[in-house]
């Protein structure tokens, strides 16, 4: 097999945020992957604090789609799943939990296209007023930050993969 042909390249390169979802709902058997990929990202000093909010109820997307001001895909979504990370604990300054919150999103979304399953990555953290508008939509604890939603859904567009790469923003050896 040629190497760019590799499954995990392919899924690589051709991630891409796709905004439009066939209305189909997912199997529990692609829920309980999804769940299982996210929860193999690295984590630092495997404190894992991640938490997921898988959601399926029509009425919770809607009611996302409402609050999130980029986030109108949600109401066609399949599936949705929101990363959070729990901060309690964390030593003042230490925001590794949100380098761990990324690597579990985007786990998520190269799953997905490995099962046939397109999305966007969605950000709530740090963002007003979406952040305090879904928080009490999803209920979570005050301790816990939404790092963000993966939108997920059999693909209703397509785009381009992925190809090359910006040889200015690559340095060799130092910057
Ligand atoms: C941290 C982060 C936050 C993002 N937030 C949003 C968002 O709120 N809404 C959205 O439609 N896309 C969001 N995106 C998707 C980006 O717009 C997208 O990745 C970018 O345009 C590049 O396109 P590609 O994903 O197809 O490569 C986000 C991506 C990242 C990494």
């Amino acid at each position: 097999m040629e190497k760019r042909q590799n499954p995990v390249i392919q899924a690589i390169l051709g991630r891409r945020s796709i905004r439009s979802f066939q209305p189909e709902r997912a199997e529990e058997e692609i829920r309980e992957i999804l769940l299982e990929c996210a929860f193999a990202a690295p984590s630092a000093h495997n404190r894992r604090p991640c938490h997921c909010i898988v959601i399926e109820d029509r009425e919770q997307l809607a009611r996302l789609a409402e609050a999130h001001d980029s986030g109108k895909m949600l109401d066609k979504a399949a599936l949705a799943i929101a990363v959070c990370a729990e901060t309690a604990g964390y030593p003042e300054g230490d925001r590794a939990w949100v380098e761990d919150g990324a690597a579990v999103l985007q786990n998520i979304l190269l799953a997905a296209r490995g099962l046939g399953l397109e999305g966007v990555w969605l950000k709530v953290m740090d963002r007003s007023p979406r952040n305090e508008k879904i928080r009490p939509i999803l209920n979570v604890p005050g301790t816990v930050h939404i790092i963000g939603i993966a939108a997920l859904g059999r693909a209703a567009e397509t785009k381009d993969p992925h190809r090359g790469y910006p040889e200015e923003k690559v340095h060799r050896d130092r910057w």
